[in-house]
């Protein structure tokens, strides 16, 4: 959902979402195999899924895996798959009793059937919760997201079930693996890189950034409130001008 209006910001972000960056590194540094990191970034959502309700923050979007993350070592990707796996299996419960609901953004088809049935029922549980709303991007890239989006449109007009003069922004974000949530206020990338990597590029255009130079498995509930706090201290334009 768009938001086009001039808004200056003096509470929390209701839209978060996480680049989880740097967790090989915090692996290589203390020679530990690279899962390790992701490892230890896997208890690092844990708590930020956590203090989310606290803080005002009533939608999480992380990003676990991209389409570009297949270029590494088979068996970092097996790795990170497993621990997706376990993540769902182990958390589902604690997530039902925390009232989040969980979606899933990106391509599923490459995923193993045993993954997308875990996907699809964590979903299904959590279908009618509304106290965070998690949403958890595998195989996802943002043009990606945008090129599947097209083909629907494209089918769509083919099957005269739209008409092309009647596609706007609004028809776009139907179509997007995100459709129905709100657009991020606050896009996090840990790690000190400055890149966004393909992640919500359509949702994110009015986003406000924030590159932390903190790897993920080191950054902590207490550097993420710091972060939604520092949010509440600017000045949000939408391309307007200050009132
Ligand atoms: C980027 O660090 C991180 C990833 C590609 C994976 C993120 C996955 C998790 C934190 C695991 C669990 C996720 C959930 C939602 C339970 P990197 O490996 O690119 O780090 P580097 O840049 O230091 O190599």
């Amino acid at each position: 959902m768009s938001n086009a209006s001039l808004q200056t910001t003096t509470s929390a972000p209701r839209h978060v979402a996480i680049i989880m960056d740097g967790n090989g590194r915090w692996a290589e540094s203390r020679g530990l195999p690279r899962i390790a990191g992701h490892r230890r970034g896997a208890d690092r959502v844990r708590e930020v899924v956590e203090s989310c309700p606290e803080l005002g923050v009533t939608h999480l979007t992380l990003f676990a895996f991209s389409t570009e993350n297949w270029k590494r070592p088979e068996q970092e990707v097996q790795g990170l798959f497993r621990l997706l796996r376990r993540y769902i299996r182990q958390e589902s419960a604690r997530l039902v009793a925390e009232g989040a609901r969980v979606r899933f953004i990106g391509e599923r088809s490459r995923l193993s059937r045993e993954l997308q049935a875990l996907m699809a029922g964590l979903e299904e549980q959590t279908a009618d919760n509304d106290r965070l709303h998690l949403t958890v991007a595998i195989n996802y890239g943002g043009r990606d997201e945008i090129t599947r989006a097209t083909r629907r449109i494209a089918a769509a007009v083919k099957a005269g079930e739209l008409a092309v003069e009647d596609i706007g922004p609004d028809t776009i974000e139907r179509y997007l693996d995100t459709a129905g949530l709100p657009d991020p206020d606050l896009v996090l990338r840990t790690s000190g890189e400055y890149r966004v990597s393909g992640f919500l590029t359509w949702q994110s255009v009015y986003s406000e950034y924030s590159f932390v130079d903190v790897r993920w498995p080191d950054f902590t509930a207490d550097m993420f409130a710091a972060e939604v706090r520092g949010f509440g201290r600017r000045e949000r334009r939408f391309g307007a001008v200050a009132g």
